[in-house]
């Protein structure tokens, strides 16, 4: 099995460019499989979704396509205001029929999750896809923990909390120590886990760095790859509905 598996893109071309520059050199450039939230936050909503549309095997739902699709339902007004101004960029009628129709026909389609090859992928958890979060601290919370692994086989695959790592089952977190750090599958004496691919478009670990996951064979390894963060902080920063610390947090992975 050879996978690349990237998430929370929100919009940001310059980090979705590098990532895909590098699975390209990787040869997964058709083994591409998004986890959500292509859309959100970012400067960038249309190109990303060109992206998504022209290179990805299947992408899930994720809370920002959902808001986009069906209403912003629990976002804090700053968050809504992103939404209503990529909303906005979709319907945008400068854009050619065409693209726009297919861009909300991408939409339309995206699936809550998927299986492959014995692995399970959600976009927030197993329990609720799209739009449960799984903190690391929730390994601390053993009814929380025990509810959403009744809903994992063996090994399930999210994004959603921009936080890379993974959650075992039995109450540890392990996140990735730097580029390049790997883990073997399956899991040793039956354990099952979440794994967190982490967020191209705006990590929150403390380190601003896009990143993804490959799957080859029985490894996972998470990547780090340098951006020009600056020139997406610039692109935010010149659009007056997009609240300034979209900007901010990225430099900082927060
Ligand atoms: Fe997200």
């Amino acid at each position: 099995m050879r996978l690349a598996i990237v998430s929370d893109i929100h919009a940001n071309l310059e980090a979705l460019a590098v990532v895909m520059d590098d699975i390209r050199a990787r040869g997964l450039e058709n083994d591409i499989v998004c986890l959500g939230d292509v859309i959100g936050y970012g400067p960038d909503p249309n190109a990303c979704l060109d992206i998504a549309i022209d290179s990805f095997r299947w992408c899930l739902m994720g809370n920002h396509e959902e808001a986009v699709l069906y209403g912003a339902v629990g976002f804090n007004p700053k968050a809504k205001m992103a939404i209503d101004w990529t909303r906005d960029q979709l319907n945008d009628a400068s854009q050619p029929a065409e693209m726009r129709n297919r861009r909300w026909k991408f939409l339309g389609e995206l699936r809550l999750t998927a299986e492959e090859q014995g692995l399970e992928f959600a976009h927030g958890s197993p329990r609720d896809p799209v739009r449960e979060y799984v903190f690391p601290t929730d390994v601390l919370d053993h009814d929380k923990l025990e509810s959403i692994f009744q809903h994992v086989g063996r090994v399930c695959f999210v994004g959603h909390t921009h936080l890379p790592g993974v959650i075992a089952a039995s109450g540890r977190f392990t996140p990735p120590r730097g580029d390049g750090f790997s883990i073997k599958l399956p899991p040793p004496d039956g354990e099952k886990l979440l794994i967190n691919v982490g967020s191209v478009g705006q990590p929150r670990d403390g380190d601003y760095r896009a990143c993804y996951v490959v799957v080859e064979d029985d490894t996972v390894t998470w990547h780090r790859l340098d951006y020009d963060v600056e020139r997406t902080v610039e692109k935010i920063r010149a659009v007056d509905r997009l609240p300034g610390y979209l900007a901010s947090r990225l430099r900082e992975g927060r």
